[in-house]
């Protein structure tokens, strides 16, 4: 598609944090879509140097990151191996510290922020301070300092644009009405690969099973998320923090299809949808162009076709990840911190095979009964609980590892 004059004279320059990741390569497929719409200013990824190489070929960042040097000097390698003139290669850099430079330099306009976990988070942090535009994936971010953020959002003018589908639903349903008489935020959740699997068997399945998610395609972390629903349990929060709604206003119901991503429910009792399809590029795009809407490279709905949607309540005894989230959020202070650092533990534990499915809530639960609750009030105060949480979870995981191997028999 060809920019027209008018979009080019607008086009804006786009800092993406994670840029190897599913959001990552969907946020440039948008980008690549629409020409005239964003220049990349800098890619920040962690390790994957295979594919930021292609993805510098392709966009000619100005600067590319990389989580630590050795990445970078590998990237260097393969800039020199590509052929790349020198001329033309990036600026590299690595670190948390040259996220956040990428994040707040006066040359961007936007920053979407796709890194997984804490990460990403001084980064969008100091973005947000600078009033810049965030399109904001990375829920870790609010899961974690929700107050802080909003609270920065809120002094510094920021526009935090969702782009999780389910809140970039809700954010769509919004400027529908009156922020006044809503009564309710829907989520919608597909309910994983284990909707209907019984308690017993959950005790008994593998990575493999957890993640061959039935209807999205994403990184590892989020895919086990769904499964426990823990997922759902996070983006509970994401949802308070961003439309500023207490727990018992936001609502979960499994729907299967993943077509319906959010409801919003009207004093009167109206309920309005957002419905599009199970295509995360729709909502990146939303957020790259609000307040405007333009053709996206997303498939549309056929309502020639005969279709039909269900929607069921949660269970919270087979998933207790997501009632949980919902005690951590009413609890407030550090209990959403601990709940997230806590469960990148318990799952990264469960990918390598170290603990049951069930472990991971296990482990998360006992975390978060041992961690006293304190208010963080800077970024530091977060990354030390985190760092504390991570600590205290991975020794109940190894615990945990241990109690479940069989005793060896003595000869
Ligand atoms: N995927 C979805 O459909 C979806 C939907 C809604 C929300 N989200 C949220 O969006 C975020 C990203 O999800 P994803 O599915 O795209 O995850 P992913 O595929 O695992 O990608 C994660 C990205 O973060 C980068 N990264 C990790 N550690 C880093 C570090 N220390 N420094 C710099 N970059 C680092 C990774 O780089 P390397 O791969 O190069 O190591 C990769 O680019 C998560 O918070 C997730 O919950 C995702």
């Amino acid at each position: 598609m060809m920019a027209s004059a008018a979009q080019l004279l607008e086009m804006k320059s786009l800092t993406l944090l994670g840029s190897t990741g599913s959001i990552g390569v969907n946020s440039l497929d948008v980008v690549r879509h629409n020409p005239g719409l964003y220049r990349v200013y800098a890619l920040a990824a962690g390790r994957n140097v295979d594919v930021i190489l292609k993805q510098i070929i392709e966009f000619q960042p100005e600067v590319a990151v990389l989580a630590a040097p050795a990445e970078m000097n590998r990237l260097a390698a393969a800039l020199s191996d590509s052929g790349l003139p020198r001329q033309n290669w990036p600026e590299l850099a690595c670190g948390p510290a040259a996220l956040v430079a990428v994040s707040t330099v006066s040359a961007v306009d936007m920053v979407i922020s796709a890194i997984v976990g804490v990460a990403g988070l001084e980064a969008t942090y100091e973005a947000v301070c600078l009033g810049k535009r965030v399109g904001l994936a990375n829920k870790e971010v609010l899961v974690s300092a929700g107050q802080l953020v909003m609270t920065a959002v809120a002094a510094h003018h920021a526009e935090l644009l969702p782009i999780d589908s389910e809140h970039n639903g809700v954010h769509q349903c919004l400027r529908a009405g009156n922020r006044d008489q809503v009564s309710k935020l829907i989520l919608t959740a597909s309910g994983g690969p284990f909707r209907n699997t019984s308690k017993h068997a959950l005790q008994s399945v593998t990575p493999a099973q957890a993640l061959n998610h039935p209807t999205w395609k994403m990184g590892k972390r989020i895919t086990i998320d769904s499964a426990t629903l823990m997922n759902k349990g996070f983006e509970v929060i994401e949802a308070c923090w961003l439309f500023d709604f207490a727990p018992a206003q936001v609502d979960v119901v499994i729907h299967p299809q993943s077509t319906v991503h959010a409801m919003i429910e009207y004093s009167d009792g109206s309920v309005l949808a957002q419905i599009s399809a199970t295509d995360m590029r729709m909502p990146i795009q939303y957020a790259l162009t609000w307040p405007e809407r333009w053709q996206a490279p997303v498939p549309k709905i056929d309502w020639k076709e005969a279709r039909h949607w269900d929607f069921e309540p949660p269970d919270f005894d087979r998933f207790p990840l997501l009632k949980l989230a919902y005690q951590c959020q009413q609890t407030g202070g550090s209990a959403t911190c601990t709940l997230n650092a806590a469960d990148e533990i318990a799952v990264e534990s469960f990918l390598n095979g170290e603990i049951s499915f069930p472990a991971i809530a296990a482990v998360v639960e006992e975390t978060l009964s041992r961690m006293a609750n304190r208010q963080p009030r800077s970024v530091g105060d977060i990354l030390e609980i985190d760092k504390e949480s991570r600590a205290m979870a991975r020794s109940l995981a190894v615990r945990q590892a241990a109690a479940a191997q069989p005793v060896p028999v003595r000869a």
